[in-house]
């Protein structure tokens, strides 16, 4: 190839390049309705449809012309779609984010004036998120509707949702149904299993108890969740065995479920379904709520396990310092936790309350390699996800997890529940505390490792 034929290749380049980028430009420059309806439908829409949590519908051209303001804002600052983790340090498969050709299209649409080009054009999405689940085979509605007052505080209630079945089963999952969408925050339940041979009379009894409350094994007794097989038959002090987390609700958040064979429990025919706490938003009008659960069988005992892991407040590893944080301060805690045997790692939830500023956590092997979990660099109490990986994480034996907690006691936080700031520690309390009392805690799902793992998809 001589100098010209380079020359005259290079300039054909140049022209091709040339109208290729006019072209791209030109299509940019007309962003319609039928380019970013889409991405709202698929990334806002899960929440913001009728009877969602979100606060308006963004389905028609009008919903989100007329919020076009506020979608720029929400996006501009980062505020929605909500997902505090920091996807430049691990990625997960439940991540709720926009890229950044998808966020500038739907800015540019808006900055554009919001061109609706033909809308005839454009699908709407209205189908149910619960398309992806089959028929529930046990469905567990709440004894007596929960009041919620509407004061415009928050609500916290401890909720107990009993059944009977004939037989002992296996569960693949749960799932909260929430009935008041907009005012259920986040729910938290675990299983109580009851031993046949004892006596319990747990249908009896309170069906919820509003928090704050003062003796939680006095409570428990009076929501029938004791034991009753004392002398006189009058409830024991003693619990039955729960099993953690086996509910778990959020605004957009599908139960958490992983691949067929993965995860499940035991489900005795004698047990109760005890949420500690349901969290309601606040409001202005009192209203009732129904939420129940839909509880989907497995065909059999789990082949991978699941187990979960806990570190920090009431957890399996100590906060350091203590948990006190003094008022006009920001002060990080650090909790360690060494990893005996080789575990292969599905999903995480960190966990703190309205002191909140940031959250890390990692591992560290023994040849001193790190291994990132999650990195929360601005907390928001409000979104607190259980994260699911993509694939497994493994941990070597040998490891140690560490957790760092940040949090903000000044009143350059817009959540500082005191004003002026206040000393804010743990609180005392069994399960459940105040919101406005700190915790530190670091959740992780996990199943014993076997070969292959680090290969294997966990998605249903
Ligand atoms: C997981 C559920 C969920 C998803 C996904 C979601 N939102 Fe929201 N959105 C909410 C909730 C709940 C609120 C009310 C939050 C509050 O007031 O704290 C809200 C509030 C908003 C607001 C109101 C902010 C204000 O100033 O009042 C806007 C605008 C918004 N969302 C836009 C979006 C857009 C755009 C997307 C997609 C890119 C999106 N949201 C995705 C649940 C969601």
């Amino acid at each position: 190839m001589d100098f010209k034929q380079i020359f005259s290749c290079v300039g054909t380049l140049i022209i091709i390049f040339f109208i290729s980028n006019c072209k791209t430009q030109k299509e940019e420059e007309i962003v319609t309705f039928k380019d970013i309806a889409p991405i709202i439908h698929q990334k806002c829409a899960i929440c913001h449809r009728p009877g969602e949590a979100g606060p308006f519908s963004l389905i028609t051209y009008q919903e989100i012309k007329s919020h076009a303001n506020k979608i720029r804002f929400s996006l501009e600052s980062g505020f929605m779609p909500p997902w505090p983790a920091d996807t430049n340090y691990t990625r997960f498969s439940n991540e709720l984010i926009l890229t950044l050709p998808e966020k500038n299209k739907i800015l540019k649409w808006i900055q554009d004036g919001y061109p609706a080009g033909d809308t005839s054009k454009t699908k709407y999405n209205t189908t149910s998120v619960h398309k992806n689940f089959r028929k529930p085979d046990l469905i567990i509605p709440l004894q007596k509707p929960i009041l919620v007052n509407g004061n415009g505080v928050d609500h916290f209630f401890i909720v107990k949702m009993p059944y009977q079945l004939e037989k002992d089963t296996f569960v693949q999952y749960v799932e909260f149904v929430p009935h008041q969408k907009k005012l259920v925050h986040h729910v938290n339940g675990h299983l109580l299993k009851y031993d046949s041979k004892r006596k319990f009379d747990y249908f009896k009894g309170l069906t919820h108890v509003e928090e704050p409350v003062e003796n939680f094994v006095e409570t428990y007794k009076k929501m029938g969740l004791t034991y009753t097989d004392a002398k006189d038959n009058k409830p024991t002090s003693i619990l039955p065995v729960l099993i953690p987390n086996t509910v778990y609700y959020l605004p957009g958040f599908l139960p958490l479920r992983y691949k067929e064979n993965i995860g499940g429990f035991y489900l005795p025919k004698n047990g109760v379904f005890f949420l500690n706490d349901i969290h309601y938003g606040p409001t202005h009008k009192s209203c009732y709520d129904s939420s129940y659960l839909r509880v989907y069988f497995a065909p059999q005992r789990p082949e991978r396990p699941v187990y979960e892991g806990q570190m920090g407040t009431h957890g399996m590893s100590k906060i350091q310092p203590p948990l006190i944080i003094p008022p006009n301060t920001i002060k990080s805690f650090t909790t360690t936790l060494s990893i005996p045997t080789t575990i292969s790692i599905l999903a995480v939830n960190p966990h703190m309350h309205l002191l909140g500023q940031s959250y890390w956590a990692f591992a560290v092997t023994s040849h001193r390699d790190t291994i990132p979990l999650i990195r929360i660099n601005k907390w928001n109490f409000n979104w607190q996800y259980y994260y699911i990986f993509k694939k497994p994480v493994i941990i070597p034996a040998g490891s140690i997890i560490v957790a760092i907690a940040t949090y903000n006691n000044t009143t350059n936080n817009p959540f500082n529940p005191n004003h002026p700031p206040i000393e804010v520690k743990e609180g005392d309390g069994f399960h459940s505390m105040k919101t406005t009392d700190e915790m530190f805690q670091f959740f992780f799902q996990y199943m014993l490792y076997k070969p292959g793992d680090d290969t294997i998809s966990i998605q249903p």
